[in-house]
């Protein structure tokens, strides 16, 4: 079975769609590919069906020479029992995501997203959208060292691997 990781922004157009096409440029480099998989949603439904926002793709290519892919979707209950982890961008989005989980049962699934980061302090992915191109630029920092240390951690749990690999 693959682990499936779920990106969580406000509007599924800036932050998250940009975690989820850099954590699968990540993995694309690793020969973990086909058995990390990654998607990405908004909290609100904003956006639905829109592209990735046109500034923080260009942040993407400019840093990264990445394409961000995709279309927004609004968080769904379903996506507790869908997705091994949850990446909350910001402790907003944290707090709505553990609102459609009353029950509490999924709550270990998710995490804040810069608890993966090693170089960086900042505990939240700043919302870029109502300000200049430096705040995309600092987002996809902060993502990439999020990202590296999410792949590690997510490596290190090797609850994907194949029978072989578990050295029987
Ligand atoms: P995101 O950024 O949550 O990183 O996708 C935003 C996108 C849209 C809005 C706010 C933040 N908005 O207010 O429409």
């Amino acid at each position: 079975m693959p682990y499936k990781l779920l990106f969580v922004c406000l509007g599924n157009i800036c932050r998250s769609p940009a975690a989820e096409n850099i954590m699968n440029h990540l993995i694309q480099q690793t020969e973990w590919k086909g058995r990390i998989l990654c998607d990405s949603a908004g909290t609100s439904g904003y956006h639905i069906g829109s592209p990735p926002d046109r500034r923080m793709s260009i942040a993407a290519a400019q840093k990264l020479g990445i394409r961000l892919h995709g279309r927004a979707r609004q968080f769904q209950a379903s996506d507790f029992q869908d997705f091994d982890l949850i990446l909350a961008m910001d402790r907003e989005n944290y707090r709505d995501i553990l609102f459609a989980d009353p029950s509490g049962q999924y709550h270990h699934k998710v995490r804040l997203m810069c608890e993966f980061c090693s170089c960086h302090t900042l505990e939240e992915v700043p919302d870029p959208y109502y300000g200049g191109a430096e705040g995309f630029h600092q987002v996809i920092d902060l993502l990439v060292d999020a990202c590296e240390g999410l792949l590690k951690y997510v490596i290190s749990l090797q609850t994907f691997l194949p029978e072989q690999s578990h050295g029987v």
